[in-house]
Formats: C-alpha cells, sequence, structure tokens
C-alpha cells in the first residue's frame, strides 16, 4: 500500500482497509502496554490544522503521533494570525517552512484538505471536512464492528440512522462499509437525507422501527442542528419520538446488535440517555480505538520501511 495523504475512503481499496486495521490490532497492543510509546516515528513532526471545533479527533491524532514519538505541533485558530486575516494558503505555507511531515487538517468547508494537500510536500490527513468526509472516523467505526462482534462484513447490515444530509461521517463511514462488503440502510424523515442518493451504496427507510430487529449495528448519528439553516424536523420531540433510539427500540435490536455513534452525543435527541450507558453501547470503546487507528495511519504515511 503506497499512499501518500489520506483525505477521502476512496483514496482506498479493501485491501488498503484491511491492512490499517491489520496494523491498529499491533497498535492497540502498544497501548495496552504500562509505557505506550514506541520510537516509529522519532524525529517527525505532525501539526494539528483545526479550524473547527473538536474534542475527540483532534486529542487522538495528538496522542497517536505521540506514542509513536513524533514531535507534535497544535494550532488554535482564536489564538493564530488568522484572526489578523492571514489566508489558509499563507497559514499553510507558513507552518510548512517550520518543517513538518504530516497536516492533520479539519475545516468546516468540504475539499479544504485537497487544497492544503497542493501547498505543501507534507502528508496531509483529512479529519473532517465540511458534510463530506471524515476518512480515520470510518476506519476507526470499522475497527470497533469487526473487533466487537468478532466477524468480517460480508452479508452485516449497518443501519445509520438521523442527519445523513449534513454527515461527513455517514459519507465516509457508507464509502467504507460498502467496500468491505456490508450492506448499509440509510434511516431518518426525508428532509435529513441527501436529495439525491445516486450512486450511494445503500437501502433508504423512513421507519426506524421497521429497521431496527434486522441491524447488527445501529448507528446514530449526531442532529448537526448547527449545520441545519431551516428547521428540517417538525420538533426534536418528534424527531426523538420516531428516530430517537430509546430503551423500548433497543430491546427490539439482536441480541448480539451494537449501538455506535461517532460523538459528541445529544442525550435524549438521537440516543436516550440510558441507552448510551448499556454495554453494547460501544461509544467510549470508539474513542479508545480511534488513537490506535491513527496511528495505524500516521504509521502507514510517515513510517514507511520503519519496523514496529
Ligand atoms: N467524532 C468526532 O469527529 O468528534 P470531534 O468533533 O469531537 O472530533
Amino acid at each position: 500500500m503506497g499512499f501518500r495523504h489520506l483525505l477521502s475512503i476512496a483514496d482506498l481499496g479493501p485491501d488498503d482497509i484491511d491492512e490499517i486495521l491489520r496494523v491498529t490490532d499491533s497498535f492497540v497492543e502498544v497501548s495496552e502496554r504500562a509505557i505506550p510509546k514506541v520510537p516509529t516515528l522519532r524525529g517527525r513532526t505532525v501539526v494539528s490544522l483545526f479550524f473547527e471545533e473538536s474534542t475527540r479527533t483532534r486529542l487522538s491524532f495528538e496522542t497517536a503521533a505521540k506514542r509513536l514519538s513524533a514531535d507534535t505541533m497544535n494550532f488554535s485558530v482564536s489564538t493564530s494570525s488568522v484572526k489578523k486575516g492571514e489566508s489558509l494558503r499563507d497559514t499553510v505555507v507558513t507552518i510548512q517552512a517550520m518543517g513538518v511531515d504530516a497536516i492533520v487538517v479539519r475545516h468546516g468547508s468540504s475539499g479544504v484538505p485537497w487544497q492544503v494537500a497542493q501547498w505543501t510536500p507534507a502528508s496531509v490527513v483529512n479529519a473532517g471536512d465540511g458534510w463530506h468526509e471524515h476518512p480515520t472516523q470510518a476506519l476507526l467505526d470499522c475497527y470497533t464492528i469487526r473487533q466487537e462482534l468478532g466477524r468480517g462484513f460480508d452479508g452485516l447490515h449497518v443501519g445509520i440512522v438521523g442527519d445523513v444530509k449534513h454527515s461527513r461521517v455517514a459519507r465516509s463511514d457508507v464509502r467504507a462499509l460498502a467496500l468491505l462488503g456490508a450492506r448499509v440502510t440509510l434511516v431518518g424523515p426525508p428532509t435529513l437525507l441527501p436529495p439525491s442518493l445516486a450512486g450511494w451504496p445503500v437501502d433508504v427507510s423512513h421507519d426506524l422501527d421497521d429497521v431496527v430487529p434486522k441491524l447488527d449495528v445501529c448507528y446514530l448519528l449526531r442532529m448537526q442542528l448547527e449545520r441545519q439553516e431551516q428547521a428540517l424536523v417538525p420538533s426534536l420531540r418528534e424527531y426523538t419520538a420516531r428516530y430517537g433510539l430509546t430503551l423500548e427500540r433497543v430491546a427490539r435490536l439482536p441480541d448480539h446488535a451494537l449501538v455506535m455513534h461517532p460523538g459528541p452525543m445529544n442525550r435524549g435527541v438521537e440516543i436516550a440517555p440510558e441507552v448510551a450507558s448499556l454495554p453494547r453501547a460501544v461509544v467510549t470503546k470508539q474513542v479508545t480505538n480511534g488513537v490506535a487507528v491513527r496511528m495505524a495511519v500516521l504509521y502507514r504515511l510517515l513510517g514507511s520501511g520503519v519496523a514496529l
């Protein structure tokens, strides 16, 4: 496998994903050691360039880089010269001039990681661009499903529920799960689904109660109220009544089925607070695995030829 950037799941084939998940196994083992650190990326520098809020992804990449012994640089828009009007391009060129090997970028506009990749010789990782993609979230989701269910993806049925329209997680997850052979059903009201699903390898349902008993994974999306320019559901109460994962609905999932969410969760909207605490809700496991998955991605981008 030889890729220089990770901008989209479309950059990867099934074998690439398999290899990242296999390398992740090694970094899960490293993360469980008393001293969870290896010298693999000593002398390399990874910068986090986040123009949008993040808790999980930013800290996860930073932890991953540190566990690989890379140096890290952290860019914060609110304290940077972006506030004085410095352009994205000048910001990237300035950071590059300090000598960096990888730029992990999150931006509210789709396509920005591709632009950044034009302006730097460093490897660029998309940590979420607009509504478009969030590839490392999809990889950590696939890893968690495989780990928790102990099976492959052929014939696996994943329901992705809620605000698909505004969700970069949904777009990356659909691509990755379909590549691996899973069946994906998008579930939500028509107003929260993309206007055209041409080319999406998915089934669609507007009835969560019908789909729930058929799922191996019920993947809930955050209702992204900050991205909605107009009310797309009559009320949050009505949304929760029809599409929220309540204890009653969980009871109708197959016994083995997982509940997943990329975070941050709107408790009481797309997921009932009691559901988030059930053993089958593997949300914190997703976060834990995120560090090892991002170690695997940084290793594949920067550590070629270096033994684990
Ligand atoms: N899942 C996810 O991307 O979370 P953050 O926005 O906290 O990084």
